[in-house]
């Protein structure tokens, strides 16, 4: 998997020379596991087609705000909920100046001053154009307001002049997109988190398991990843490549899982258990296949070790985050097993048909002891950041409140 897996990235692609190489742009956020959508400006399709852009990033490009048939498929509030985060490569000076401006008068500004997710701009014009009081005051607004500024390069440019100007080479840009997900908020902790279903096998063709595709924990440990976390993912069968730069360690059975967890666990500063851990297994595996001899069959069970409970349980214990898949009454019976298993949060999900298994979007209910957090309807990838970003701030709470009370007199 890629930097930019899951990630969804809006390319604005404005008036310059410099927009020839928004094909290569778009090629290298899709190589880096990005999906792309492309919003050109007037001035941009003067030097490149939407058709390449098109065929590149494997979306139409997005060209009108004022057009009733855009507005009704992926209209401008769409586009900016879409994404989470907005590059414009190039900006022109124009651009840029009507980006200070908080300007909403074509598609790309407009989107720009509608969403939520981080902006970064990476000008391209002539040198003296970047050098102009008016351009470097526009410069300054973005900056204040919170607008990433990717570059530019100095170099000899295509009007024939050298200086600073050169917008960055797409591979450059692609490295900035990624470090804008790079919050820090977990530098230095060592995060463990399981994911996906358990296998308890019945014979050596049979078993017992959960519906759990593992998409939300792999999300969970891509999230922890990017904040800075070390991070060691302990999952069960999936079809899921391993996450970029966590360690993952394979296993099937509760057990397995449960000693997996254990051997790591005294390294981890969080333990978030996604995992949908069988709750019984057969008390004896059969060598060879059972063969279906008899009308009706009993199989007898017993419990599997509760991992999550039994990470609670430790002095000391790490962050401990449960999750909780609940048909029905979510908050009360999250409660229960916040105080049951001992845990710091329990995210619940409502699961039931076409909830929660398998698919792309999930929402959650962060239970704490004293506080009720809702994460809304998402995709997973930005959900599992939200969770992350909530995670990394109780943490810290949670620490520094300890660090307080054993510094007091
Ligand atoms: O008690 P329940 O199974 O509903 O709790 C769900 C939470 O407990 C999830 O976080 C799951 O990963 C964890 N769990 C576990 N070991 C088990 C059962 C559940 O870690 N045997």
């Amino acid at each position: 998997m890629g930097t930019l897996t899951n990630k969804r990235i809006l390319l604005g692609v404005t008036g310059g020379i410099a927009a020839y190489k928004s094909a290569d742009t778009v090629r290298r956020l899709r190589e880096a596991g990005a999906e792309v959508r492309v919003v050109m400006t007037a001035g941009a399709a003067e030097f490149i087609t939407a058709l390449t852009l098109q065929a590149v990033s494997g979306h139409p490009v997005h060209q009108q705000l004022l057009d009733t048939g855009a507005e009704a498929g992926m209209g401008h509030i769409e586009l900016a909920r879409w994404a989470d985060a907005v590059l414009v490569a190039p900006a022109s000076a124009n651009f840029m100046a009507r980006l200070a401006q908080g300007r909403a008068d074509d598609l790309l500004s407009a989107v720009c001053l509608a969403t939520e997710s981080p902006v970064a701009v990476a000008p391209a014009m002539n040198q003296q154009m970047w050098s102009n009081a008016a351009t470097q005051a526009n410069l300054a607004t973005l900056k204040k307001n919170s607008i990433g500024i990717f570059g530019p390069a100095e170099g000899s440019q295509a009007c024939g002049e050298v200086g600073p100007g050169r917008m960055l080479e797409p591979t450059e840009l692609v490295a900035l997109v990624s470090d804008l997900f790079a919050s820090g908020e977990l530098d230095g902790l060592t995060v463990v988190v399981t994911a996906g279903p358990t296998w308890e096998a019945v014979d050596p063709v049979r078993g017992l398991t959960n519906r759990s595709s593992g998409k939300m924990g792999y999300a969970v440990a891509e999230a922890a990843v990017e904040a800075g976390a070390r991070v060691i993912l302990i999952s069960g069968p999936t079809s899921l490549p391993d996450p970029e730069r966590a360690h993952t360690i394979r296993v099937e059975s509760a057990q397995e899982m449960h000693d997996a967890v254990h051997a790591h666990i005294a390294d981890a500063d969080i333990f978030i258990g996604v995992a949908a851990v069988a709750d019984y297994r057969p008390t004896q595996i059969a060598k060879d296949k059972i063969k279906k001899t008899q009308e009706k069959m009993t199989l007898d069970l017993e419990r599997t070790p509760d991992i999550l409970a039994s990470v609670a349980a430790l002095k000391p214990a790490p962050f401990t985050v449960g999750f909780a898949a609940e048909t029905e009454n979510l908050e009360q019976h999250a409660r229960q097993k916040l105080a049951t298993k001992n845990l710091d949060i329990v995210a619940a999900n409502r699961v039931g048909a076409d909830l929660g298994f398998g698919t792309d979007e999930n929402s959650l209910l962060l239970v704490e002891p004293a506080a009720v957090t809702e994460l809304p309807m998402q995709p997973k990838a930005r959900l599992a950041r939200a969770l992350i970003a909530h995670v990394a701030a109780r943490y810290r709470a949670k620490h520094s409140a300890k660090v307080h009370t054993l510094r007091r007199p």
